[in-house]
């Protein structure tokens, strides 16, 4: 029996990384996943090579409307939602003084109000059935000033996923609604592979004086194997936890 046996999983920013190999782990562990991206035809063809039950969905997590979309085709196919992975998310790396108003709130809405507007939209349907839980992505950059080259509202949008995440976990916990972070380190994802770093040993050695940990740097099942733990009964007395997955970095 897989560990999300009779589960029904949404998971957000599908199309590529973390969330990518979180539908991957999550259909094997004998999930229903809905997943959503906002690049829907590459969310499209890389589900397709998945086996399993998923169901692929458009979902730009910005728009409440989107949100709400999936959360009632979730329900009308599924009937329930256990489990919500708020996985998508950007780092921009702007410093506080080179950054603007306008990128500022870019990133703040892509990053934080989206993670707000994924509770708001899958609660009630948790509270509905009596039990959930929510794992949110969070960052080492929320917990460490020099992480991610000082990038301010990234930093600073992570942090606030911190905080609502924690009050979260205490005003859910009568509706047995459990709220949890995951904090990605170094990872080789799709965001890495956009400034050029092609493989773990390459972003390795680049991180090889900051993460003690060989090869110094993650890949995407580490964080989705974390994403797992926390979304199966295994961790059922977890709430407003920090799991930290960097190797070691924040430990040095
Ligand atoms: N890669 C790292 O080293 C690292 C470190 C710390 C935290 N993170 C966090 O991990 C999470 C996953 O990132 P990743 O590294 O797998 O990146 P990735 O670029 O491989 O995947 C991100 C996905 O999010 C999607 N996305 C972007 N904007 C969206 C929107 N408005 N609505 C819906 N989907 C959208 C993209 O299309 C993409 O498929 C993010 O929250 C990121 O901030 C990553």
């Amino acid at each position: 029996m897989g560990r999300l046996e009779n589960k029904v999983a949404v998971i957000t920013g599908a199309a590529s990384g973390m969330g990518l190999a979180a539908v991957e782990l999550f259909v094997k562990e004998g999930a229903k996943v809905v997943a959503t991206d906002i690049a829907f035809t590459q969310l499209e063809a890389e589900v397709a090579k998945i086996d399993g039950e998923i169901l692929a969905l458009e979902l730009d997590v910005t728009s409440e409307e989107q949100w709400k979309n999936v959360a009632d085709r979730t329900i009308e196919q599924y009937g329930k939602i256990d489990i919500l992975v708020n996985n998508a998310g950007v780092s921009t790396h702007n410093t506080l003084l080179e950054e603007t108003l306008e990128g500022w709130n870019k990133v703040l809405t892509l990053n934080l109000t989206s993670v707000w507007l994924g509770m708001k939209s899958v609660i009630p349907h948790m509270q509905n059935s009596g039990k959930g839980s929510i794992v949110n992505c969070v960052s080492l950059a929320a917990i460490i000033g020099s992480a991610d080259n000082g990038a301010a509202a990234y930093s600073a949008a992570k942090g606030g996923v911190r905080a609502l995440s924690k009050h979260a976990s205490v005003n859910f916990a009568k509706d047995n609604i459990r709220v949890n972070c995951v904090y990605p380190g170094a990872i080789l994802t799709g965001a890495a592979k956009r400034h050029g770093v092609t493989s773990q040993e390459v972003l390795g050695q680049a991180f090889k004086n900051t993460i003690p940990l060989p090869p110094h740097a993650g890949e995407a099942n580490d964080i989705a194997q974390a994403y797992l733990y926390l979304a199966s009964d295994e961790s059922k007395f977890v709430t407003g936890e920090e799991l930290v997955v960097d190797g070691g970095w924040s430990a040095v």
